[in-house]
């Protein structure tokens, strides 16, 4: 395993907050006159959400899902536990899933079905991020920030091993490399 002295950033945290103006303009658009709740998915979207929902001159209302998918500290295993259920009342409502990734599409497809026994008007997707990877379940999602190839990224919401979600950029790591600042384990 290999230390890097810098991170190696994809996107710095100007270009997530310049996307992040451009994505809320549109959202507002196609929310127009609509009954507008935000449900984001712990714990990879908390930098967005925040981020995205203080650009709305609307009102909304937002909550979190919990999901996790085991694995280890870069693969996901694809069973998703539901770790935390929604507290608020969707039924009749827009509702717009905000996540940090769309990968395998695992997570977001689970999601979406689960939310919909709940009786909403609509269910649309809003990822930072999007994989250019072929997904395990189909699901699309109708916002993306940014596509990019398939490498692991951290930052953002993201994490590497639990840590790093704080960080303000997004930066991409190697097979064999660790985030700065990371013990390698000899
Ligand atoms: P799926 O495969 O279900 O992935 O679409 C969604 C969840 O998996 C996590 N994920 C990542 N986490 N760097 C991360 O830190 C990555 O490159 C990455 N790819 C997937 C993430 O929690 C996401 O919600």
């Amino acid at each position: 395993m290999k230390n890097n002295k810098e991170p190696n950033i994809l996107f710095s945290s100007q270009q997530i907050h310049d996307r992040l103006v451009v994505m809320v303009n549109e959202i507002e658009k196609d929310y127009r006159d609509k009954d507008l709740v935000v449900v984001a998915v712990l714990k990879g979207s908390v930098l967005f959400l925040a981020d995205l929902v203080r650009g709305f001159s609307r009102p909304l209302a937002f909550d979190f899902i919990g999901v996790s998918s085991y694995g280890n500290s870069r693969t996901s295993l694809g069973v998703i536990n539901l770790s935390k259920q929604i507290s608020i009342d969707i039924r009749d409502k827009d509702v717009l899933v905000v996540d940090d990734i769309l990968d395998s599409g695992r997570t977001l497809g689970w999601v979406k079905e689960h939310l919909c026994k709940f009786g909403p008007r609509s269910v649309k997707i809003c990822v930072l991020l999007k994989k250019e990877v072929e997904r395990v379940i189909e699901v699309e999602a109708d916002y993306v920030g940014f596509t990019l190839a398939d490498v692991f990224v951290y930052g953002y919401g993201l994490d590497y091993r639990d840590r790093y979600r704080h960080l303000p950029y997004i930066a991409k790591l190697g097979d064999d490399e660790v985030p700065p600042g990371e013990t390698v384990d000899e």
